[in-house]
């Protein structure tokens, strides 16, 4: 009789690893179903994290310590073996004692020579070793993983984050995004910008502790999770700087730091692109092969023009309604805004939104 295997084997980028077989593997964002876990929802974020690793490796003199620290199959830290090139080293860990099991037989299967696994808690791994880049991606909040990652990570790397608990971010349960994240969240047509600002700036908080600054390169909100790259920097004066850039907002206006329990956040209110790295990550991207190639290039180049935007978004459905009209064509925004002498730019948060210097009050007019 043929043994029922419990494996399958899946592709992504270069690479091939065995998963568990899983009735959840094919939709939405998976769960924990007691066998180790394989999203293919998530290739998109692997991917993008292949080129911002791709891209430590390629501004770093010494060898780069790259840590797949909630690795379930370890897809990500295997393609990060196979796929990456340069002068690196990457661990694989997961405290699952199937997962770990499944990472070994992913291991010996191509007896990858720059891997070492591990079965441990990650909190107690980064308590014990230092690394360029961490990369924390649970199911749920990633609260209860960031200061070990911020006392781990050296100089100059790369602390990489997923968040699943969007509704909570997103203000859905106000009280847990306080008890979880420290702030206040707001649920309306800006709550994933507003989310994900508050995960940059819990993690801002949990780094500057250590006299450590942030520096976003790139975080973006996505169907059901939000991903943060930040670059740390040691020293006082890149804590205090980052520092700077956290505050409140109230809706409408951005305000400073108030003691007021009405008031959105704190968030991190400076910029959550860094637009000077965007052509190594194109030109890196140009020389993967990665399943979501096309979507990624057509994400840099909104993220790209996105980075240099104020904070926060309209969107024409939201206006329109506002103002009782129909919603103007996103053109007819964009050259309005322009023929007035104001900037304007496209959001990945919203295929309506647009952001802009322009007053509210050029706004109305806009649909007068
Ligand atoms: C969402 S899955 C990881 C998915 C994986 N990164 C991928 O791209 O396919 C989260 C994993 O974290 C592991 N995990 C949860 N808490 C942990 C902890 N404290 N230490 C180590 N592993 C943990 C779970 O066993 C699970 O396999």
């Amino acid at each position: 009789m043929k043994k029922t295997s419990f494996f399958e084997k899946v592709a992504e980028g270069n690479t091939t690893v065995f998963v568990y077989k899983s009735k959840e593997s094919k939709k939405g964002p998976g769960s924990k179903d007691g066998v180790p876990f394989y999203n293919p929802a998530m290739e998109f974020n692997r991917d993008l994290s292949i080129i911002l690793a791709q891209w430590l490796i390629n501004n770093s003199k010494n060898k780069v310590k790259l840590l797949d620290g909630l690795a379930s199959s370890g897809i990500r830290g295997f393609r990060m073996a196979n796929e990456l090139k340069g002068d690196f080293e990457v661990f694989i860990n997961d405290w699952d004692e199937k997962a770990y099991r499944l990472i070994r037989k992913n291991l010996k299967t191509k007896q990858y020579e720059n891997v070492k696994v591990y079965n441990k808690n990650l909190n107690v791994l980064l308590s014990e070793e230092k690394f360029d880049y961490v990369d924390v991606d649970p199911f749920g909040s990633p609260v209860s993983f960031i200061d070990s990652a911020a006392r781990s990570i050296k100089n100059n790397g790369i602390i990489a984050c997923t968040a699943t608990d969007t509704a909570t971010l997103c203000g859905v349960y106000p009280r847990v995004c306080i008890r979880r994240y420290g702030a206040v969240p707001f649920y309306g047509i800006p709550m994933k910008e507003v989310g994900l600002r508050i995960l940059i700036g819990f993690i801002c908080q949990e780094v500057c502790k250590y006299d450590k600054g942030i520096d976003p390169l790139v975080c973006y909100a996505a169907d059901h999770y939000f991903r943060v790259y930040v670059r740390i920097r040691n020293g006082v004066g890149y804590a205090n700087r980052s520092m700077e850039n956290l505050g409140f907002i109230r809706q409408g206006e951005h305000i400073g730091f108030e003691k007021n329990s009405k008031n959105i956040g704190p968030l991190w209110l400076g910029r959550i692109q860094c637009k000077k790295i965007f052509g190594d990550l194109q030109g890196i991207l140009s020389d993967k092969k990665l399943g979501t190639k096309n979507v990624l290039w057509k994400f840099f180049d909104v993220l790209e023009e996105e980075a240099d935007a104020p904070c926060f978004f309209y969107t024409t459905d939201a206006l329109a309604s506002f103002f009782k009209k129909s919603p103007p064509r996103m053109e007819m925004v964009f050259d309005y805004l322009k023929s007035k002498g104001f900037d304007v730019f496209r959001t990945h948060f919203s295929p309506t939104g647009f952001k802009t210097n322009a007053s509210f009050d050029i706004i109305e007019k806009m649909f007068k």
